[in-house]
C-alpha cells in the first residue's frame, strides 16, 4: 500500500512539474517582426470570414465627397469641394465648425447591434478615430476634439461596444488612424524627417493603449501609417504588449498597416491596400475591405443607387474572396444623425438571409484545390473538413436554365453525393471520370428554392476531396501580386458641373 502511495505521489509530483512548466512559460513575443509574425492567428478570425466596417466621424456632417473631405478641400483644393463650401457655408467656416453639428441624435446602438447580428457577420470594426483626429470616444489625449466634448456628447465607441456585447455574438473591433492630417506634433515630426517621435509619444501610443485597455477590442485595425516606418510609430513595441500583456492578448487580431514597410509583409492578417482582391492565392491570411457605396467609406448625401452594390454583386464578392482564402470586411457609413441608411441595412440583412441558408459553405471553410471551375466558369469552390471528410461546395451565381450543370473539377467516387444546400435529398449526377460530373437539377418550384441569389451544391465523398496545394499554387512576388481584373474599382467620382 505504501509503495502504491509513493508511486502515486511521484506521479502527482511529475504531473505538477509538467503542468507548472506549461503554465509558467507561455510564449513571450519580442518587439520585432520575426517574433510577432510567428504568433498563430486566433482561429475565430479565419472561421468567421465576414466583418462589418463602420466609418463615422465629423466627415459624416458635410457628407460630401468622402471621409477625406478635410484634406481634399484644404490641401488638394478639389473644385467641387471648394464650390460646396463657397455655396453653402460662410467664408470663415472651418472644418472644426462641423463638429458641433455632429449630433448623433438618432444613434441607437441596440438597433445597430440588431442589424449587425442580422448580417451574419462574425465581427464589427468601428472607426474610433480617422485621419481627421476626432476621437469617437472621450480620449484623454484628444482634448476638445472628441465625441464627449463636442458634437454628440456621448461615448460613441463605448455605447456600441456595450450593445454589441450584450445583444450579439459578434466580436468587437476598432479601427484607428496612426497619423492625423493636421496635428501640429505630427507635422513637426514630419518636418524633422521623422527623427523626432513627439506625436507618437504624446498621441498615437497613449491613445492606442487607452483604447485597448478601455474597450478591449478583439481587432485593432490600424491605418494612416504610410508616411513613416514602423520604427517611427513604435509599432512592434505596441503589438508585443498587445500579444503579451493586454486584456485581449489571447484573442486579438491585427492587420498589417503598422509602417510604410509592413503592408503585405508583417502583422496579423494582410490588407495590403483598400479594395484588395487578388486573383490568385496569397501565402498568408488576407482580408479584402470594400464599401457598399463604391465611392466612399464615409456617408455621402449624394450617393445614388448605381453607386451601391447590389446584393448579387455583394454575394459575388463574398464568395470570390472566401474561395481564395480571404476574409471580407464590408463597409457602411452612418449619417451624422446616427442612422444607418436603409439601403445599407437592406444589403446587410439580405446577406444575412443568404448566409442563414448557405453559411456552411462560408464559415469555417478553407480553400479547395480548385478555387474556380474550368468548365463552369462562374462557379467558385470552398471546402470544409471535419475529421477525415472534406465537403466541397460549388457555388453557382445563377440557376442554370438547362436542367443540368457540368463541373470540371470534382471527380466522383462510388459514394459521392450531390445535394443543394437548404433543399432536401440528393441530386442525380453522371460521372465523367477525371472530366468532372454532370449534375441533374430537378425543376424546383420557385417557392421551394432555398434562397434567392447564389446557389450552393454540396459535394460529399469526392475522390479528389482532399486539398493538396503545393507552393506553386501561391503567388510568390507579392509586390506584383495580380489584382482581380473585373473587380469594380471605385470610378473617379463624377460630380455635378456648375
Ligand atoms: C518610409 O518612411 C520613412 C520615414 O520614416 C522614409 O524615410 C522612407 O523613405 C519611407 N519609405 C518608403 C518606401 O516610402
Ligand atoms: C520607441 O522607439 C524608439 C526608437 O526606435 C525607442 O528608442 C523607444 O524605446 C521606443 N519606445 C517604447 C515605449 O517602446
Ligand atoms: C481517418 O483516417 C485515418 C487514417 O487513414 C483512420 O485511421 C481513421 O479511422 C479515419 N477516421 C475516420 C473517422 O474515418
Ligand atoms: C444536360 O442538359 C442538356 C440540355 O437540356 C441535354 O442536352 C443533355 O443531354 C443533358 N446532359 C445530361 C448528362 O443530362
Ligand atoms: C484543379 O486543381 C488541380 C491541382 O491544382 C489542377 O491540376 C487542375 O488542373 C485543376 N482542375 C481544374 C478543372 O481547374
Ligand atoms: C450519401 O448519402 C447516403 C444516403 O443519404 C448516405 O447513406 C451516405 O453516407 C452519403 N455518403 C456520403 C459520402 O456522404
Amino acid at each position: 500500500m505504501k509503495q502504491v502511495l509513493d508511486k502515486m505521489k511521484l506521479v502527482l509530483l511529475l504531473l505538477c512539474l509538467v503542468l507548472h512548466s506549461a503554465v509558467s512559460t507561455p510564449t513571450r513575443y519580442e518587439p520585432n517582426w520575426e517574433s510577432l509574425d510567428a504568433r498563430p492567428l486566433p482561429e475565430w478570425y479565419d472561421d468567421g470570414k465576414i466583418g462589418i466596417f463602420i466609418h463615422w466621424g465629423v466627415f459624416s456632417v458635410p457628407a460630401y465627397g468622402s471621409e477625406w473631405f478635410w484634406f481634399q478641400w484644404l490641401d488638394e483644393k478639389r473644385w467641387y469641394l471648394q464650390d460646396f463650401m463657397k455655396d453653402n457655408y460662410a467664408p470663415s467656416f472651418t472644418y472644426q465648425d462641423f463638429a458641433p453639428m455632429f449630433h448623433a441624435e438618432f444613434y441607437d446602438p441596440d438597433h445597430w447591434a440588431d442589424v449587425l447580428q442580422a448580417s451574419g457577420a462574425s465581427h464589427v470594426v468601428f472607426v474610433a478615430k480617422h485621419h481627421e483626429g476626432y476621437t469617437n470616444w472621450p480620449s484623454k489625449f484628444s482634448f476638445s476634439w472628441n465625441s464627449e466634448d463636442v458634437g454628440p456628447k456621448k461615448d460613441l465607441v463605448g455605447l456600441l461596444a456595450d450593445a454589441v456585447r450584450a445583444k450579439t455574438n459578434l466580436k468587437f473591433g476598432l479601427y484607428h488612424s496612426m497619423f492625423e492630417w493636421y496635428h501640429p506634433l505630427f507635422l513637426q515630426d514630419q518636418a524633422n524627417g521623422f527623427k523626432t517621435q513627439d506625436f507618437v509619444q504624446a498621441k498615437t501610443m497613449p491613445e492606442l493603449y487607452e483604447l485597448v485597455n478601455k474597450y478591449k477590442p478583439e481587432i485593432v485595425w490600424s491605418d494612416g501609417e504610410w508616411l513613416a516606418t514602423d520604427q517611427y510609430w513604435n509599432s512592434t513595441e505596441f503589438i508585443a504588449w498587445l500579444y503579451n500583456d493586454s486584456p485581449v492578448k489571447d484573442t486579438v487580431v491585427v492587420n498589417d498597416r503598422w509602417g510604410n514597410n509592413t503592408r503585405c509583409a508583417h502583422g496579423g492578417f494582410w490588407n495590403c491596400k483598400d479594395h484588395y482582391v487578388p486573383s490568385t492565392l496569397v501565402p498568408h491570411k488576407w482580408e479584402s475591405c470594400l464599401t457598399i457605396d463604391r465611392k466612399s467609406w464615409g456617408y455621402r448625401a449624394d450617393t445614388v443607387l448605381e453607386d451601391v452594390y447590389t446584393i448579387e454583386e455583394l454575394i459575388d464578392e463574398v464568395i470570390f474572396t472566401i474561395s481564395l482564402g480571404g476574409n471580407i470586411l464590408i463597409n457602411i457609413g452612418p449619417t451624422s444623425r446616427g442612422e444607418i441608411p436603409p439601403v445599407f441595412e437592406e444589403r446587410l440583412r439580405q446577406l444575412g438571409k443568404w448566409l442563414k441558408v448557405n453559411g456552411e459553405a462560408i464559415y469555417k471553410t478553407h480553400v479547395w484545390s480548385n478555387q474556380s471551375d474550368i468548365v463552369a466558369k462562374d462557379v467558385r469552390y470552398t471546402a470544409r473538413t471535419e475529421g477525415n471528410a472534406t465537403t466541397v461546395y460549388a457555388i453557382l451565381p445563377d440557376w442554370p436554365a438547362t436542367g443540368n450543370i457540368t463541373l470540371g473539377s470534382p471527380i466522383a467516387s462510388a459514394s459521392t453525393n450531390v445535394s443543394l444546400v437548404g433543399y432536401p435529398g440528393n441530386f442525380q449526377y453522371t460521372s465523367l471520370g477525371s472530366g468532372g460530373i454532370t449534375v441533374t437539377l430537378p425543376p424546383i418550384p420557385v417557392s421551394r428554392m432555398p434562397c434567392e441569389w447564389s446557389y450552393v451544391l454540396r459535394l460529399e465523398g469526392l475522390q479528389n476531396q482532399k486539398t493538396e496545394l503545393d507552393e506553386s499554387a501561391y503567388s510568390k512576388n507579392l509586390q506584383a501580386l495580380e489584382m482581380r481584373k473585373d473587380f469594380p474599382m471605385p470610378k473617379v467620382p463624377s460630380f455635378r458641373v456648375v
